[in-house]
């Protein structure tokens, strides 16, 4: 016996007639009345008085007409029992790296919300390799972060570049500086930098940016995250090199100068692996462009 079968058998009872639930049910009567025959067959009792006119059905079949409703409507909740789990069930993770949460991340995080009300985003600090990691292993489903690292088994969009600052104490001679500062004034300064971890991450991306113009900090410490050493330049300790969007974090002491250089950015990048086929990637993908667009900043959409 199957659910179909006690659909039938209701619209029958309902309908006091086979030609008329066989309309309701768009199906032939021959049919329906063969499938009523195999449930009587299966049940060893006739459901309906034979020869009534409307249709009526025996003490048996009454009784089964009860369970059967009771039964349809038990697997009517299930369904829709289950399908409210599962959209709550359904969960994007995404990895990012800490600074990021300064940008745009939390207005892209809050839209796609709006957007996706019964998805649970789930967010993870990560950064430079330990996002391709936890790409590869499925641990998150799509990332954002500031280090170029070609792995064939990630794709990413550079998404803009976002200039870079110095962060030095309120103290610090170039604090009032009302012109742009170059990183060869600030090379033999303290500089901190983050996190501190193996592996090409975003205190390597400043160390190489110093090589680029010629230049080599001798005192270059990493600490383990950007608070850390937004901690240490608050404490007059040393420098930090940050992206303009760190600038929100208001450290006591901590002034915010912009660089001359124009080398002096970083990039944003969005990860996926390379055989993503998550329901939500293209849809986040639109959601980050939305921001921007609201934003009126320039971004790119090529994929790498
Ligand atoms: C941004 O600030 O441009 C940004 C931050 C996080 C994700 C995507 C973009």
């Amino acid at each position: 016996m199957e659910l179909r079968h006690l659909r039938y058998f209701v619209a029958v009872v309902e309908a006091q007639s086979f030609t008329k639930a066989a309309e309701k049910l768009f199906i032939a009567q021959p049919p329906l009345s063969r499938q009523i025959q195999n449930l009587e067959q299966e049940l060893g009792a006739p459901l309906f008085e034979r020869g009534s006119r409307p249709l009526r059905t025996t003490a048996v079949g009454h009784f089964f007409y009860q369970q059967a409703l009771k039964l349809l409507s038990n697997a009517e909740e299930i369904k829709l029992i289950t399908q409210r789990a599962g959209m709550t069930e359904r969960t994007i993770q995404l990895g990012y790296s800490s600074s990021l949460l300064c940008g745009l991340l939390p207005r892209i995080v809050c839209l796609f919300r709006q957007q996706h009300p019964n998805l649970n985003i789930k967010l993870l600090e990560l950064n430079g390799m330990a996002q391709i990691q936890a790409l590869k292993e499925g641990r998150v489903d799509v990332c954002f972060g500031r280090v170029r690292i070609s792995d064939p088994a990630v794709k990413r969009v550079q998404l803009r570049e976002e200039r870079l600052m110095a962060a030095v104490h309120s103290s610090h001679p170039f604090a009032n500086q009302r012109r742009p500062i170059s990183l060869a004034e600030l090379n033999d300064e303290q500089i901190f930098s983050y996190p501190s971890q193996a592996g090409p991450g975003y205190a390597v991306q400043v160390k190489s940016l110093f090589l680029e113009y010629g230049l080599e900090p001798k005192r270059f410490a990493v600490l383990d995250c950007l608070q850390q050493s937004l901690g240490m330049v608050a404490a007059g300790e040393g420098i930090c090199i940050v992206p303009e969007s760190v600038k929100m974090m208001q450290f006591r002491h901590v002034n915010y100068l912009p660089l001359a250089d124009s080398a002096a950015v970083s990039p944003i990048y969005l990860i996926v692996r390379n055989d993503d086929e998550g329901q939500y990637t293209r849809p986040l993908f639109d959601c980050v462009y939305q921001v921007y667009d609201l934003e009126a900043i320039e971004y790119d959409r090529r994929v790498f």
